[in-house]
């Protein structure tokens, strides 16, 4: 079996858990996207997953998008990238303008340095619902303040919320995202629109459709153990 076989039998299969999952549920298997994590896994490894229909990918460092991106840039149709990492200020010019969305936005800081930009920019605040000191996300009581801030940027645009859940059971995680969304969804704000959880991944994805997430953002069962 070729790499590329390799990939789309995996890809394959995580459809099919994500449409079973969907289906136990009563959603539909077409509510959940795929994001096919592809942190530091090569280009040719994405293409292999393009070619097999996936078209969303994820990546957790700045560097990392911008050269794959470029690499990539030519294929007959490129991929959608996402960012869904930590990301520092100084490394936001990388990111800007070429990710369809941004995963991982956890402070007022790095909204402003979005924003400087000056490019349309969808993204996702990140939330640590468990309150992990060594975890990025904002704390659960000052997301209402975050949102609140998109009202007055221009190229900014939040379109739902990221959680990484603890090592353990996600499920109260999981839903504790779903929770705050349903709360924060209640106040109208200007250039914000929660429809999306971005949540589960290999161990958990089933858990996560169950208990709504949109996108999974799945990296070991399409390309197999990340080098180290
Ligand atoms: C933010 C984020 N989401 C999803 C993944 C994918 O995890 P897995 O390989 O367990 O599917 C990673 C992997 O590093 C990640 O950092």
């Amino acid at each position: 079996m070729t790499r590329a076989e390799e990939i789309a039998g995996n890809l394959a299969r995580v459809r099919e858990r994500i449409a079973r999952a969907a289906r136990a549920a009563g959603r539909a298997p077409e509510a959940v996207r795929l994001l096919a994590v592809s942190k530091k896994m090569p280009a040719d490894d994405v293409r292999a997953a393009l070619a097999a229909g996936q078209r969303a990918f994820g990546e957790n460092y700045a560097q990392e998008l911008r050269d794959k991106s470029a690499v990539l840039a030519g294929e007959p149709s490129p991929p959608e990238w996402h960012f869904i990492g930590p990301l520092q200020s100084n490394k936001v010019k990388y990111v800007a303008g070429k990710a369809a969305l941004v995963h991982s936005i956890d402070s007022p800081a790095l909204l402003d340095a979005f924003e400087a930009r000056a490019v349309a920019q969808p993204c996702l605040v990140q939330v640590n619902v468990a309150g992990e000191a060594s975890k990025k996300g904002i704390a659960p009581a000052d997301l209402p303040a975050l949102l609140d801030r998109f009202a007055a940027l221009k190229h900014l645009r939040c379109e739902g919320l990221m959680l990484i859940p603890p090592r353990g059971d996600a499920r109260p995680h999981f839903a504790a995202l779903r929770a705050l969304r349903d709360r924060e969804a209640q106040t109208t704000r200007a250039n914000v629109d929660l429809r999306e959880l971005s949540m589960g991944m290999t161990e958990d994805l089933e858990v996560a459709v169950e208990e709504g997430a949109t996108i999974v953002r799945v990296g070991t069962a399409i390309f197999g153990a990340r080098p180290t």
